[in-house]
């Protein structure tokens, strides 16, 4: 098997693409890090039933251990593929390290290769905005279910362009069919 190839790193941790194994380790950190309230959320309505982009999703490991995440979803946006970001989470106790932003950067810059115009996501502006979202006009997107307009965020891909992401927000396509269990990922 190939070396898996460290996007970014600092001292004593290294950011890679996500491999099959971590999958265990990511959901867990995922569920300390959400709850199961995370099922309820509009955001998981658009991962129901679909795939993260394998691509685009990172792991922050240090001496083996899982210390962070982010994943991608696969969106329609008034009918065209767009992405949203997350979930991103770090492990309790390992915060403040830098690590968030380096998944976030690490999604990003692999995203712009693609052929996505944009992100989306629903957080917290002032943290976001340490890696270029800026929050979108009210009314612009509509998820499919309540969310705060405030914190509808977006990102161009693109150089240069304006933001331009508009319309109702959809799951994009069904790779797995969906259950009353919910989101089964992520
Ligand atoms: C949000 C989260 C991913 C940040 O990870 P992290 O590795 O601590 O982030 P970084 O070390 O890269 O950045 C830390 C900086 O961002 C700031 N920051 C973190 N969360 C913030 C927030 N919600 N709003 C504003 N600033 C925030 C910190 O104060 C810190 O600032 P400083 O550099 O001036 O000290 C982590 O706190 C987490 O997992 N939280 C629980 C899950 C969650 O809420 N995920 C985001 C929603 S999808």
């Amino acid at each position: 098997m190939n070396a898996p190839v460290i996007v970014a790193e600092s001292p004593s941790w290294q950011v890679r693409l996500e491999a099959p194994d971590d999958f265990p380790s990511v959901e867990t950190l995922n569920a300390e890090s959400f709850g199961p309230g995370r099922f309820a959320k509009s955001a998981y309505r658009l991962r129901e039933g679909v795939d993260p982009v394998a691509e685009l999703s990172f792991v922050a490991i240090e001496d083996g251990l899982l210390r962070g995440s982010v994943r991608f979803w696969p969106i329609s946006v008034g009918g065209h593929e767009e992405l949203l970001l997350g979930p991103l989470a770090v492990q309790t106790g390992q915060r403040g390290r830098g690590i968030g932003i380096a998944l976030m950067l690490a999604g990003i810059e692999a995203a712009r290769r693609g052929p996505w115009r944009g992100v989306l996501l629903v957080g917290d502006e002032p943290y976001y905005t340490r890696v270029g979202f800026s929050r979108l006009p009210p009314g612009r997107v509509k998820f499919p279910g309540p969310v705060d307009q405030n914190r509808i965020l977006g990102l161009s891909l693109k150089g240069g362009e304006m933001l331009t992401l508009s319309g109702q927000i959809r799951r994009a396509k069904i790779d797995h069919p969906v259950t009353a269990v919910g989101a089964a990922v992520g």
